[in-house]
């Protein structure tokens, strides 16, 4: 019997080594990985930039506690911030505790308690993010919600509405991930903007997911009219080291003042290490570039997938989601077994999230196999 608590529905597969895009399991077994630690080894696994970077700073010193200056910490928030109107960074350990972070930055910013976020979001499983989330599942059994959060629907122009001078923010991913990889439109986002100004209210982007690179920008919300007050980040950060972000304001200084918010493990001089490595890695033009190239190829070869079978392809960079007619957990484990992993995002949609150093060898290697096992499920 497990002495794990049973939160998770696990496949009985246990990873055991990692390079690049393959990982390899406890019977010796290979696997092309699309997973990556759903968006985290961003940089593939095992970089040896990042690894590098993590075994010199093993053999200096672990931790200090933010009770010391940090140069690393000092180092990180530069290339976070460098280049675009955010200039302030704290660090914390994971995307939910980001996301918490956050919300006590606009409660405390703005004195105002109505936070608007979207049906089908996901931020996370703390008290305050299962109210943020916008998935009764994610709730449930767990009786009254903090109540700050109402849901909108996402790209419906008309709950923009709802945006009005009592709203102290609105708070959204630009491609919901775990909601089953849903783009905003750019319209949308435009007049969402717009609102926002209009009312003077906050906008706080959840780059969890889509941040890092992931969707061939540094930031996803580069690529939309938005200009958010707060932008929080985690997966991708530390290239599989536990590593969260705020990003925000000048304005922000003013309201996080000394003993208002903090962590002991956040911006420990390991996951430093790891993410500054992770960012030499990634925050280039070349890289993003690239990752907007491979993004397109793949989604073309996706496209050729019959239409019997695929209702649409559709996301930004290297974070894909292909939805089916019918649910995907069999395709899935079909996948497993051609030695590929995925996984889903809500019942119909198969999420693609690559390394972003992924070949277009590898590329081609997974849309052969995606073929193959659709092939067979029509066949069956
Ligand atoms: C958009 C988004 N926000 C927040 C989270 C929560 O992050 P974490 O699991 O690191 O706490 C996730 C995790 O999937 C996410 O996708």
């Amino acid at each position: 019997m497990s002495a794990l608590l049973p939160t998770y529905l696990r496949h009985d597969i246990e990873l055991v080594a990692g390079n690049g895009s393959f990982v390899q399991d406890k019977a010796g077994k290979n696997y092309l990985d699309f997973v990556m630690g759903i968006a985290v080894c961003n940089t593939g696994h095992r970089h040896p930039h990042v690894e590098q970077a993590l075994q010199e700073q093993l053999q200096k010193l672990w931790h200090t506690s933010n009770l010391f200056m940090s140069s690393k910490q000092e180092r990180v928030a530069a290339m976070l911030t460098e280049n675009s109107h955010l200039s302030h960074v704290f660090f914390c350990n994971s995307g939910t505790e980001a996301n918490e972070g956050a919300f006590k930055l606009i409660r405390k910013w703005t004195q105002k308690k109505e936070i608007l976020t979207f049906s089908q979001s996901f931020h996370g499983r703390t008290f305050a993010m299962m109210g943020a989330t916008g998935q009764d599942k994610i709730k449930a059994g767990f009786g009254e919600m903090v109540p700050d959060f109402k849901h909108l629907t996402f790209n419906d122009f008309d709950s923009l509405e709802m945006i009005t001078n009592q709203t102290a923010a609105v708070w959204l991913e630009v491609i919901q991930g775990e909601g089953g990889v849903i783009v905003a439109e750019n319209a949308w986002l435009e007049a969402l903007m717009e609102k926002a100004r209009q009312y003077d209210v906050k906008v706080v982007i959840d780059e969890v997911q889509t941040g890092i690179g992931r969707t061939g920008s540094r930031f996803a919300f580069e690529q939309t009219p938005l200009k958010p007050d707060i932008i929080t980040v985690a997966k991708g950060l530390g290239s599989g080291f536990p590593v969260g972000a705020i990003i925000t304001t000048p304005e922000a200084t003013a309201v996080f003042t000394p003993g208002t918010h903090g962590s002991t493990f956040g911006g420990n001089p390991l996951a430093m290490a790891a993410a500054e490595a992770t960012l030499d890695v990634l925050l280039n033009e070349q890289q993003m570039k690239q990752v907007q190239q491979k993004g397109l190829y793949l989604m073309q070869q996706l496209k050729q997938l019959p239409e019997t079978m695929v209702v649409d392809v559709r996301g930004r960079g290297l974070m894909i989601g292909i939805e089916f007619h019918e649910p995907v957990s069999s395709l899935i484990t079909a996948l497993q077994q051609a030695g590929m992993l995925v996984v889903s995002a809500g019942p119909n949609v198969i999420r693609l999230l690559p390394s972003l150093c992924v070949t277009e060898q590898e590329l081609d290697l997974a849309v052969g196999k995606i073929k193959t096992v659709c092939q067979q499920e029509v066949m069956m």
